[in-house]
């Protein structure tokens, strides 16, 4: 397989681009991600991968909530904040403000919509590991068009 012809091919697969907050024990934490989905209607079930190291992943297990928000086109820089993210101090993550979910996890206070989980399953299959969230509530802010691999030209697969 010709690595060139891969990369390009396996970031041909238009994904969205959203922050993923998490929580455990008092700590709070926010990453950009690209890589979710959803794998069942009934309950609704929202799959994310977490690259292993990071720190996300050390926060993320069963029982624990994470939020996944949807960014609006326009909100590069937002993502762009979180692929290094700060620590969070008095309700922001650098200069952006978020509010804690009912079960604890940072929901973005400027967000096009949210998704608040609770980690039911995971599966390690190779460098990152999908955690898979039952849908515990959900927030819609706007209804536009929303940033993505393909609206911003910012890429993760490969
Ligand atoms: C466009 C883009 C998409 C990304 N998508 C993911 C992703 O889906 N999963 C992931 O684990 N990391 C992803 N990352 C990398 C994380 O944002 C980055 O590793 C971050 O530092 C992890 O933070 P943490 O270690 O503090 O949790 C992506 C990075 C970029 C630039």
């Amino acid at each position: 397989m010709n690595p060139d012809t891969k990369r390009k091919v396996l970031q041909l697969f238009p994904s969205p681009i959203f922050v993923v907050g998490c929580a455990h024990e008092g700590e709070v934490h926010a990453f950009g991600g690209s890589w979710m989905g959803q794998c069942s209607f009934d309950p609704p079930i929202l799959w994310i991968g977490v690259r292993k190291d990071s720190r996300a992943h050390s926060l993320l297990d069963l029982g624990r909530p994470f939020t996944i928000n949807i960014l609006s086109a326009e909100q590069v820089k937002v993502a762009r904040v979180f692929f290094k993210p700060p620590t969070p101090t008095e309700g922001r993550f650098g200069t952006i403000p978020f509010h804690l979910s009912p079960l604890g996890a940072p929901i973005l206070n400027d967000c096009q919509a949210w998704a608040e989980c609770v980690v039911r399953d995971k599966a390690s299959p190779g460098d990152h590991t999908l955690f898979f969230g039952h849908l515990t509530g959900c927030g819609l802010n706007g209804a536009g068009a929303v940033l993505t691999t393909v609206s911003s030209g910012m890429k993760y697969g490969g």
